[in-house]
């Protein structure tokens, strides 16, 4: 696996695959990986011949800007376990090689419609930062497919509405969620949490079952059990930022009609803020 930190070095490498016919796959990301990300990277290697993993702390995308700088960088440990699987080159940009005019000179991707509802209305400008950094290093890579996870729901609608309105020539892959055998969605922010935070924090994937389940039995009224999982995570001592029913092409509430859904939660816990969601089919 090469290691590779500039544009042009990154550029000469695609030339030199493209010009062989080698199908490109890309996984971005913003390190501390785990099975999650793996698991992005080994579906990768099964769709191209050449898998490039990017590792990049995105500035643009955290409004918080403590939350920025406890951020965890664990390059050495990331590119060991790349090493250990299918990754033919690790991109490991810095601040200055993605935004060498400044961020506030960096001219910005935004998507309306998907960017400023659920996690948008919580972190604004968040997705704005996605936005403009995936479209950057799309741009960069020149892959054939990119692949994200289903975890970031809302961010993987966004990256696709993105690159079918600016006609970007990427097939993009959503892939499930990864999930601890408890069903906690793995996350690197779960390192945030104590070890009883981490056992309090599955109740996140039971609720959303139970809202599911009460769904399927023909549950419609949407607004009584979002406010009933809100109460419900508050007594569990979490900080519910919301729990959403929403149509899982649109994200716009649902309506009792609707037979695509999706169930989407955030809640913050200790000094995590989490995030995960679940699909919900009705026949
Ligand atoms: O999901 C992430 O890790 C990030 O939002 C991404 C897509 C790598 C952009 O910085």
């Amino acid at each position: 696996m090469k290691k590779i930190s500039t544009v042009a070095e990154l550029g000469q490498q695609i030339s030199t695959w493209k010009r062989a016919g080698k199908r490109i796959a890309f996984v971005p990301t913003m390190g501390n990986l785990h099975q999650g990300h793996l698991s992005l990277v080994s579906k990768a290697k099964k769709l191209a011949d050449k898998v490039i993993v990017s590792i990049f702390v995105n500035p643009l995308q955290f409004d918080d800007k403590t939350d920025l700088s406890v951020y965890p960088r664990t390059l050495d440990a990331d590119i060991q376990q790349l090493s250990e699987v299918e990754c033919d080159v690790v991109f490991t940009p810095t601040a200055e090689v993605m935004y060498p005019n400044g961020m506030e000179e960096q001219t910005r991707i935004i998507v309306p419609g998907v960017d400023d509802k659920l996690c948008g209305q919580a972190r604004p400008g968040h997705f704005d930062g996605v936005a403009t950094v995936v479209t950057k290093l799309l741009n960069m890579v020149q892959a054939d497919v990119a692949v994200f996870g289903e975890k970031d729901y809302q961010q993987l609608l966004l990256i696709k509405k993105m690159v079918a309105d600016l006609d970007l020539a990427v097939e993009i892959v959503g892939l499930p969620t990864f999930r601890e055998k408890s069903g906690l969605a793995m996350s690197s922010r779960n390192q945030y949490l104590t070890d009883p935070q981490r056992i309090q924090a599955v109740e996140i994937y039971r609720i959303l079952n139970a809202i599911k389940t009460e769904i399927e039995k023909g549950e419609a009224d949407f607004i009584t059990l979002e406010q009933q999982a809100i109460d419900e995570l508050k007594q569990l001592g979490f900080e519910p930022d919301y729990v959403d029913i929403r149509h899982a092409g649109s994200l716009e509430p649902a309506k009792s009609t609707d037979k695509m859904l999706r169930i989407l939660l955030a809640a913050r816990l200790g000094k995590a803020r989490l995030i995960d969601n679940i699909a919900c089919e009705l026949k």
